[in-house]
């Protein structure tokens, strides 16, 4: 099956083409464009987004198909393609739209199946797509569930429990800010740029992480629920009350792995009680602070630890941000569980939820 995928959930722009063949990729060629604009403003900006959705993926489509067929050609394109998938939610309202009613329109010109993904969903399934070189780690023949699958993003914590593919129950998610909005924010009052995730993983390299004792918000709740917004707070007041050390050569970096250590603890905590409570054979990491080594390092040593029998599947770094490639690939696996969906009756579903 031949699928090409479209995301445009929120401020990345991204095609891909993946081929599966007896339920293994026999090819994945994807694009990504990253839209720089919000840095100027340190967040994303809804509108701006989805001005740049609009300009951006006419060209990046007719640059997969050069990769693809070796030419800009739409109509050629569409002739080697069995299906097309978008991501209908959950994200900026304005953003989906744009990518959405491009995969619904190319969808009807080449009369081609046509399938909503769940941006989550999607990043569960970054999770089967290889590398830049070698095989993917999972494949259709996998024998992984029960699986807990920790989505950690700009947008999302979330703790899902999957019976089987496509099945989700929500075990918990955050009722504040996502892991990755407390990177950002943290980021943000550090004076460090935005994406905050990798530049306060870069930063926290060269400081310690027991400099400073920040909040692990729930982290003792016996339930598996998050909250970050407390983290963010406590990070803003002591920058202002040390002000003057801003200039001290181990002040920031100390501050930056102090900040990471304590998001680290609270998401390896509530994933490590996933996997007990629900005996599940495998934990699946993604999202885009999935690329966060600490993260996988630790998760990796205190499954280990706790739960030796129970298998860690991470995405390989290049697609754990957002991409197409993993919109491809659950629809792939929709594909296998359902029909179609009729692209006339689709509208982008900005709070759609996964398992609940
Ligand atoms: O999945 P994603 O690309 O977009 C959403 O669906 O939200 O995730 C983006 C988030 C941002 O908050 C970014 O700061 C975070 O992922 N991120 C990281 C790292 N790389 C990206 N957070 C921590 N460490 C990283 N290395
Ligand atoms: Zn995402």
């Amino acid at each position: 099956m031949r699928i090409l995928g479209i995301e445009s959930s929120c401020d990345d722009s991204a095609v891909a083409y993946l081929e599966v063949k007896r339920g293994k990729v026999a090819r994945l060629e994807y694009v990504v464009a990253s839209q720089v604009i919000h840095e100027k403003y340190g967040g994303v900006v809804p509108e701006v987004a989805a001005r740049e959705h609009s300009a951006k993926i006419p060209p990046i489509l007719d640059a997969l198909a050069e990769k693809v067929i070796g030419k800009p050609d739409g109509r050629a394109f569409g002739e080697i393609v069995d299906a097309v998938a978008a991501t209908a939610g959950p994200g900026l309202v304005t953003s989906l739209r744009v990518g959405l009613d491009t995969g619904r329109a190319l969808a009807a010109a080449w009369d081609k199946d046509f399938y909503a993904i769940n941006h989550i969903e999607g990043h569960i399934y970054s999770n089967w797509l290889p590398g830049e070189k070698g095989k993917a780690k999972l494949d259709e023949s996998s024998d992984i569930f029960p699986a807990i699958a920790l989505v950690v993003s700009g947008g999302h914590t979330e703790l899902l429990l999957m019976k089987g593919h496509g099945q989700y129950k929500l075990l918990g998610a955050t009722a504040d800010d996502a892991a990755g909005e407390a990177f950002d924010k943290s980021a943000k009052l550090m004076g460090l740029g935005y994406p905050g995730g990798p530049a306060i993983s870069n930063l926290a390299k060269g400081g310690d992480p027991s400099a400073y004792d920040f909040p692990r918000p729930l982290l003792n709740s016996d339930d598996l629920r998050f909250s970050f917004s407390g983290l963010k707070t406590a990070v803003r007041y002591f920058l202002r009350d040390n002000e003057d050390r801003f200039d001290e050569k181990k002040f920031l970096p100390d501050v930056a792995a102090s900040t990471e250590q304590a998001i680290v603890d609270v998401l390896v905590a509530k994933a490590v009680s996933a996997a007990k409570k629900n005996g599940v054979r495998t934990v699946l990491l993604a999202g885009g602070v999935a690329a966060n080594p600490k993260l996988r390092a630790t998760l990796a040593a205190e499954l280990k630890k706790h739960v030796p029998k129970v298998r860690f599947v991470e995405p390989e770094l290049v697609h754990c941000t957002d991409n197409a490639g993993m919109i491809a690939m659950a629809a792939y696996h929709q594909s296998q569980l359902r029909k179609p969906d009729d692209w006339r009756k689709i509208e982008a579903d900005p709070l759609w939820e996964l398992g609940r």
